[in-house]
């Protein structure tokens, strides 16, 4: 009598075996029908309860009806379990075929991409004591890290193309699976377990690279926070920090920005106060270093800032400009020759009215802090003409 019935299972079987499938691959399976991402996520919302749901429901019709029916002739028994099949079958479809037509007008006024874009801003560190080396081959710091209002854009697409695709309009920066943008969207995709349909990231970069400025580090966080837009909205900051921080040291600061302490190897943070308003002038000479070589000089020299950051963290606290200022340091600029260029920025700065100046970084970047914006734009704008890569932001 069993052997009767087997077929009405079958539907209900196939069914709950779809649901708990695309329950793990909600964007390979789910809805089954090609939707922009968004879209995808609203259909399975609707689809996958009701296609258990109804399985389940099938399955205990038919359990109901073969005991009902146990009495009876085979044959009457074959024509009611084949009716069963029939009505699963006009049934699942009366679902989904309204759905579906909801779902289809939905597409056609949605379109196909969605794009998202992020600004990624500089940062420079007001304080940079540099330590020994760890065993793990990164130097222990103690930084103070504050973002400016100078950025790159990062526009990112979602689309069902496939591949991830990074397009920038600067021809020195590799566009390939080296670049720190393209290995934040593979880190996204693996850590957060996102099929990936297609995704292209467009970056306009204005920042300068090799500056100590954080281009390379804000440009992946900024990835990271335009993919959380479009794949993963309720992710927190902190899960998209820990991604960041297997990205590079500064890639964690750049996920919220703003001003915090980072220790560590820079990727411990915590998020301190908004500086009093000031303005920064940024200034990059042609001259670009490298960061490894100049953790390098360091060892060499074995010129290590052991110091804490006890004075910066009480001038922040007070909210004094002038004290933070004078609580500024960053260990790189030991390892400078006197005569270096960095230094006659830093003297220029001050003469056209920065409360101080100092190398962000491992440079070659140079920045000066104004407590007036005419002031700091004057400033920005008599040095671009021996520094073209002069930018005028304010503390953010
Ligand atoms: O972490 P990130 O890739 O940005 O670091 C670049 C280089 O800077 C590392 O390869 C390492 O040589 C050096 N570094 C370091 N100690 C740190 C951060 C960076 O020695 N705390």
């Amino acid at each position: 009598m069993f052997r009767i019935w087997i077929g009405t299972l079958v539907i209900p079987a196939l069914m709950l075996l779809y649901a708990a499938l695309s329950a793990l691959f909600p964007n390979a399976l789910g809805y089954p029908r090609a939707l922009p991402i968004q879209l995808k996520k609203v259909a399975n919302g609707i689809f996958l309860p009701w296609l258990w749901k109804l399985a389940l429901a099938f399955a205990a019709l038919s359990f109901m009806l073969m005991q009902s029916t146990r009495l009876m002739e085979e044959n009457p028994q074959r024509l009611i379990a084949f009716a069963v099949m029939l009505a699963e079958a006009l049934l699942a479809a009366a679902v989904v075929i309204p759905v579906e037509r909801v779902l289809g007008e939905q597409a056609e006024n949605e379109p196909a991409e969605i794009t998202v874009t992020e600004q990624a801003a500089a940062k420079v560190n007001l304080l940079l004591n540099v330590g020994r080396k760890r065993e793990d081959g990164y130097h222990e710091l103690v930084s103070v890290m504050q973002t400016v209002g100078v950025y790159d854009t990062v526009t990112v697409t979602a689309h069902t193309g496939g591949g991830i695709h990074l397009t920038c309009d600067e021809p020195n920066l590799a566009t390939d699976e080296t670049n720190l943008c393209y290995k934040a969207a593979v880190k996204f995709f693996t850590y957060t377990g996102t099929e990936n349909d297609g995704v292209s990231i467009d970056l306009q970069k204005r920042l300068p690279m090799q500056a100590g400025l954080g281009g390379g580090s804000a440009d992946a966080a900024a990835v990271l926070r335009a993919m959380r837009r479009l794949y993963a909205p309720d992710l927190s900051d902190e899960e998209l920090e820990t991604m960041a921080a297997e990205l590079g040291s500064d890639v964690p600061f750049c996920v919220r920005g703003g001003m915090a302490l980072a220790c560590g190897r820079g990727e411990e943070l915590t998020v301190l106060s908004p500086l009093p308003a000031c303005w920064f002038v940024l200034v990059k000479p042609e001259a670009a270093f490298s960061t490894g070589k100049m953790y390098g000089l360091i060892d060499q020299r074995r010129c290590y800032d052991e110091d804490g950051a006890d004075a910066m963290l009480a001038a922040l606290k007070a909210g004094d400009l002038k004290a933070v200022c004078a609580a500024m340091g960053n260990t790189f600029e030991r390892i400078l020759p006197p005569d270096s260029e960095i230094f006659a920025i830093q003297h220029r700065l001050r003469d056209l009215g920065a409360l101080s100046a100092m190398m962000s970084g491992s440079g070659s970047a140079v920045f000066g802090v104004f407590d007036d914006e005419d002031r700091a734009r004057m400033a920005c704008s008599a040095l671009r003409g021996t520094y073209p890569a002069s930018f005028c932001g304010k503390s953010e």
